[in-house]
């Protein structure tokens, strides 16, 4: 699926990218959570730290960025190099298709996420999330650079390979 999404992005095949990265997006994002309590630690905790002073802060701002994202999107934080950013993206669009973006971390913010419970009020959502089911331990395995194969589905290359050729 990852080959699919850079080969639709890169040939400008609009309505391919569109689907293949909301399927890569949202199967990422539903291991970014769990209802189980954790907090980052070890490198993780580290990288936090010197990027942002605490986890706290970076809770702050990664809601912030999720808040002010103009209609559909995603918020994400990311390692671009040997440090943490965050940042958002546009409808479908995703870290895999742009340098310095390895995906850690995503919070979907199109209305769907949250209007059957939130209604519009996303701001409650976005807290509601970040302060109690974010997975720390998938955030800190992604440091490792796979987290593009963490949501790759299995079968769905084939599928989408036939639909290439
Ligand atoms: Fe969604």
């Amino acid at each position: 699926m990852v080959e699919v999404i850079r080969h639709a992005s890169g040939g400008g095949e609009k309505k391919l990218f569109n689907n293949s990265a909301q399927l890569w997006n949202h199967s990422f994002f539903w291991q970014c959570l769990t209802p189980e309590a954790q907090q980052p630690s070890g490198r993780l905790a580290q990288l936090i730290d010197d990027g942002f002073g605490g986890v706290e802060p970076l809770l702050q701002k990664l809601g912030d960025e999720a808040v002010n994202h103009f209609s559909n999107g995603w918020a994400w934080l990311v390692l671009d190099r040997d440090h943490l950013k965050i940042t958002s993206l546009h409808d479908a669009d995703t870290p895999l298709v742009h340098d310095g973006m390895v995906p850690l971390f995503t919070l979907d913010v199109w209305e769907h996420a949250y209007y059957i419970d939130y209604r519009n009020e996303r701001p409650r959502f976005v807290t509601s999330v970040l302060s109690n089911i974010v997975n720390w331990d998938f955030v800190a395995q992604n440091l490792d650079g796979n987290g593009a194969d963490r949501a790759d589905q299995e079968g769905a290359e084939a599928r989408s390979s036939e639909a290439i050729s």
